[in-house]
């Protein structure tokens, strides 16, 4: 059973059933109490790990639910709580697990743990947040610009601000789904070249466009993310602020980019930071939208991992 360790390392074609299902559960669920389950039950004697070793909202929430609706059971394990890569070694922790549960989420620092975790575990495993990537997000991402604006092939993404773990799932998916991506933001944090090569072997166009009124020009879709991640020292943040105060998303900014111009944000945001509020509020911002759509692109990833 496959695991979804990045965007880059699914099949296009199964990324795209997975958005075409997340957008059909999401129609079927329509207006129905959140607590209901759905008519469909495929997780239905299923139990699920999710495990952080990071603090999450979001992820923890979606996941939990989502499992749920779809009649499985859900087991929350606090990474500082369990013997991960503390008292054993990954790969046992990764065989043990997989007696007792059927599909194991993690948020976790370093991508060496997730990969040991798959390479390990005899059940799929989600990326649920690395250093490195944030696949998930990023599926609900396309989902939710393709509810507002249909597809996304061929499509102009501006990210803005630190080419950091979102931006390189971004960039993964650009090559996959096939849109452009630009990153505006200062050369010390540009994505990493990897991410970008990757891309543009995959036919996109990925520019790199330090004036952030010039890169938003024509833009689908402008993207922020907090200018210091959880995996960030604490003592950047002074430094990160002087460099990316001229790529806050602002309301001058999205008029520059123009009115068919979503934002969106993975949240949790910095309001007045990385985004103003009246961007945040405003008639662009879809963010809303895509916290609820890990939901559901979160329940169509886990019905793929596990072939229900
Ligand atoms: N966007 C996201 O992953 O949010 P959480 O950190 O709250 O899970
Ligand atoms: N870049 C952020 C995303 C949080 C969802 C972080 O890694 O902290």
């Amino acid at each position: 059973m496959p695991d979804f360790l990045d965007i880059n390392k699914t099949a296009p074609a199964d990324l795209r059933t997975m958005i075409d299902q997340a957008a059909s559960m999401k129609a079927a669920r329509a207006g129905r109490p959140k607590g209901t389950p759905d008519d469909d039950q495929p997780l239905a004697g299923q139990m699920v790990a999710l495990i952080f070793e990071k603090p999450s909202t979001r992820t923890r929430v979606s996941f939990d639910v989502g499992v749920r609706q779809m009649g499985g059971q859900v087991l929350v394990l606090n990474g500082s709580e369990i013997q991960l890569g503390h008292g054993e070694s990954i790969a046992d922790t990764a065989r043990v697990l997989s007696r007792f549960v059927d599909l194991i989420m993690i948020r976790t620092f370093a991508e060496d743990k997730l990969l040991a975790l798959a390479e390990h575990a005899t059940v799929p495993v989600i990326n649920g947040l690395t250093d490195r990537t944030h696949p998930c997000q990023i599926m609900a991402d396309i989902q939710t610009f393709e509810e507002h604006r249909g597809s996304i092939k061929g499509k102009k993404v501006v990210w803005a601000g630190d080419g950091n773990n979102v931006c390189a799932s971004f960039l993964h998916a650009a090559g996959r789904f096939g849109f452009d991506l630009t990153f505006t933001g200062p050369v010390t944090l540009d994505p990493e070249a990897e991410f970008v090569d990757q891309a543009r072997s995959e036919g996109v166009t990925v520019t790199i466009e330090r004036d952030p009124t010039r890169a938003v020009a024509g833009a689908d879709l402008v993207v922020a993310d907090t200018w210091v991640s959880m995996h960030d020292d604490a003592d950047v943040a002074e430094r990160r602020h002087n460099q990316l105060s001229p790529y806050r998303v602002d309301e001058a900014l999205m008029a520059a980019a123009g009115p068919q111009a979503l934002f969106m944000h993975c949240l949790p945001a910095h309001r007045g930071d990385e985004v103003t509020d009246a961007v945040m509020d405003g008639p662009q911002s879809v963010i809303f939208d895509e916290a609820e759509n890990r939901l559901h692109a979160q329940k169509a990833i886990m019905r793929w991992c596990l072939g229900v």
